[in-house]
């Protein structure tokens, strides 16, 4: 492969992700893409760095990782906890088998797994924090339950507001989690979850039926409290 530098530049652009898999790879990397899902990505730069700002992992913390993709986020946090402390999980076989070659520091690598994300992890847990690489349209209670009361969630939930929310929420120890949106972002949604579901189901005010942007739904939540 030549021209390295160019390489680099292209594949660590602050603001681009880089699609790794598409229609959970019937499609083969070279297309054609036609109008076929994109299931399988790296986030742009500014968003890994993002996430991980807020999901704020300490050293020596237990961390679950759903969405292991290609691999990249987890050595970093893996760096961070140390890699004994780190469990990823990813669906997809074959992304699961190239991301277990990917470059990791000497020593112990992270505990990767191949398996159903939306169930967590049960054998790790409890968790300090756990962070989804994928989005959800509704947080699994079993992530809530495998996290420790106080330890921290962060996932992209699917919302009307034409965007993703970045949900930080801190498990009650009750089995229930509070929190806030800290940002917007647009994740590929989990597998299992892929299917639309209406916002009134999902315990969205019945306004969020029709999509809004972020200004409008700040107004109507201002408007009601
Ligand atoms: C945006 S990519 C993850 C990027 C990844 N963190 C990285 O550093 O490359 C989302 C990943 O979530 C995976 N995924 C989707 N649904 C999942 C599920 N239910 N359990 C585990 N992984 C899932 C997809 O296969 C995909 O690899």
């Amino acid at each position: 492969m030549g021209r390295p530098r160019q390489w680099l530049r292209a594949v660590y652009r602050t603001r681009s992700p880089l699609i790794t898999q598409i229609a959970d790879g019937e499609v083969p990397p070279d297309g054609p893409t036609g109008c076929a899902d994109f299931t399988g990505s790296i986030s742009c730069p500014a968003v890994v760095v993002n996430m991980l700002h807020h999901l704020d992992p300490q050293p020596g913390e237990r961390i679950l990782e759903i969405g292991t993709g290609t691999g990249y986020n987890t050595p970093l946090l893996a760096e961070r906890v140390g890699a004994v402390n780190v469990t990823s999980i990813e669906i997809d076989e074959t992304l699961a088998e190239r991301a277990a070659t990917a470059p990791h520091a000497p020593g112990p690598a992270p505990h990767l797994v191949v398996g159903e994300g939306e169930e967590g992890y049960p054998p790790g847990a409890w968790y300090d924090r756990m962070i989804s690489t994928a989005a959800v349209r509704q947080v699994p209670q079993v992530w809530i339950d495998q996290v420790r009361p106080g330890g921290v969630i962060l996932t992209p939930l699917d919302s009307p507001f034409q965007c993703d929310g970045l949900a930080l929420l801190v498990a009650d120890g009750y089995g229930g989690a509070n929190g806030a949106f800290v940002g917007a972002v647009d994740f590929m949604t989990t597998r299992g979850q892929r299917e639309p579901r209406s916002y009134a189901e999902l315990g969205w005010p019945t306004w969020a039926e029709h999509r809004v942007t972020v200004e409008e739904g700040r107004q109507r939540v201002r408007a009601e409290s």
